[in-house]
């Protein structure tokens, strides 16, 4: 049974904020007693140690957001060591991503979850396989599992362009932009404010929510977040 809906989280680049905000968004839906969930279908730059690999971004949402450990057995489809592009570091490590994997596993997040947050890779340009045998972008993934996304963008300098281009780039690809979340936000600069203002003008997307450098929760209620699945 694949009774659960998904949201896609994106960003306009790595280190953006997506892990932050994507287990913030978990925690408000859980706090509100839904049932919710993570997946992720590819990780770069895991340490392996003899007990496995360091949870990395899973691990971190399941501890914000109060999922237990042992819950997280298939939140990640691939680790690799590397922190590089999945195609790279498939290359590098061996073990390319299959799409038929990934489905299989989002499927599975789907029985398990009422509301499944799907973290990328990088941002929405993202070889995640590209071999003599397959090529797959992010894209191609977030297309066949037929999900609406969320980018995340950093409020300061530079978002005006980097957000622009993503939106402009998953629209052109058909991916429905529900939303812009701004991290690092501070309302007292008035360059963020601006941002804000310019973003929602440029994208005709509107920003849901800020989020401050060190917040905790994110500032939007969990019904109108549970909108934005399925
Ligand atoms: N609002 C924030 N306040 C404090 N630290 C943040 C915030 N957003 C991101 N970070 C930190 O910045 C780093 C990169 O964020 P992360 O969410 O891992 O990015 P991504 O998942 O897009 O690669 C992490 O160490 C994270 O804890
Ligand atoms: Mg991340």
């Amino acid at each position: 049974m694949t009774d659960g809906k998904g949201l896609f989280i994106t960003a306009t680049g790595t280190d953006v904020g997506k892990t932050y905000v994507t287990a913030l968004i978990v925690k408000k839906l859980r706090e509100a007693g839904h049932s919710a969930g993570y997946y992720k279908a590819a990780l770069s730059g895991v340490e392996k140690t003899a007990a496995g690999f360091r949870a990395g971004d899973a691990g971190y949402v399941a501890d914000v957001a109060g999922i237990a450990e042992e819950e997280t057995g298939n939140f990640v489809s691939y680790v690799y060591e590397k922190a590089v592009s999945p195609h790279l570091a498939a290359q590098l490590e061996g073990n390319p991503v299959k799409m038929a994997v990934v489905m299989a596993a989002y499927q599975q997040a789907l029985a398990r979850y009422d509301y499944v947050t799907m973290e990328g890779s990088g941002g929405i340009v993202c070889p995640l396989r590209y071999d003599d045998d397959a090529q797959l972008l992010l894209e191609d993934v977030i297309t066949a599992l037929g999900l609406s996304a969320l980018v995340v963008a950093d409020a300061g300098l530079g978002t005006i362009n980097a957000t622009v281009l993503t939106v402009d780039y998953m629209k052109r690809r058909g991916i429905p932009v529900k939303g812009i979340i701004l991290n690092r936000y501070d309302a007292a600069d008035a360059v963020m404010r601006d941002n804000k203002k310019m973003v929602e003008i440029l994208t005709r997307v509107p920003v849901i929510a800020c989020v401050k450098k060190d917040e905790a929760a994110i500032a939007i209620d969990a019904a109108t977040l549970a909108g934005l699945y399925g």
